[in-house]
């Protein structure tokens, strides 16, 4: 396992790693845990807006996926979705988030969704998500209503997900969008 000491040499690692067709889950969560968050190297991607969570484009890794930095402020939270058969890394880099785990929908009735799990993910932590392993929801879960920051990696990258109603469980298609693109606002 290589030193990681700073996000620009997660970023490098990250593109090695993800040239092979292969996804090894547990290398690269381990990858990724291995990184201590500092602020000083992801600052420039963190913006953060008074409405809602935002999505920051940090790298397209040659195509094969997308990493960027989620910046959730006090309240925000992601609706329940799907990750459109993508993988999906999340580290904590500042404060803390709770994920909410659901199964899949049966799609006949109209029915509330079930829970199959909850975590707080404190500062460093890594977890992993797929849509064989189910359904999730995000939200800021930090002290004191300080801002959230997470980095997040989907490979192969997409641009359209599902998002699901809680009550009924109906499903919808959700354009996934960028609120800046490497430091840059969109
Ligand atoms: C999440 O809740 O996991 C984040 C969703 C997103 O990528 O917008």
């Amino acid at each position: 396992m290589p030193v990681v000491t700073n996000l620009e040499q997660l970023i490098e690692e990250l593109r090695i790693v993800f040239d092979s067709d292969q996804v090894d889950i547990d290398y690269v969560k381990e990858l990724m845990t291995s990184y201590k968050s500092n602020k000083e190297d992801w600052a420039k991607y963190a913006m953060f807006d008074r409405f809602r969570y935002t999505r920051n484009l940090v790298d397209s890794g040659n195509g094969k996926y997308n990493l960027m930095l989620l910046c959730w402020g006090d309240g925000h939270g992601s609706a329940i979705h799907d990750h459109a058969n993508s993988h999906c890394f999340m580290k904590m880099l500042q404060g803390k988030l709770k994920e909410v785990r659901y199964e899949w929908p049966d799609g006949e009735d109209s029915e509330e969704m079930v829970e199959i799990g909850s975590k707080i993910l404190d500062l460093n932590e890594v977890c992993y998500i797929n849509d064989k392993i189910g359904l999730h929801r995000v939200v800021n879960a930090s002290d004191n209503c300080q801002g959230a920051v997470s980095l997040h990696l989907y490979c192969p990258p997409y641009e359209k997900c599902l998002v699901f109603n809680e009550k009924t469980g109906q499903r919808s298609s959700a354009q996934v969008t960028f609120w800046s693109k490497y430091g840059s606002r969109t």
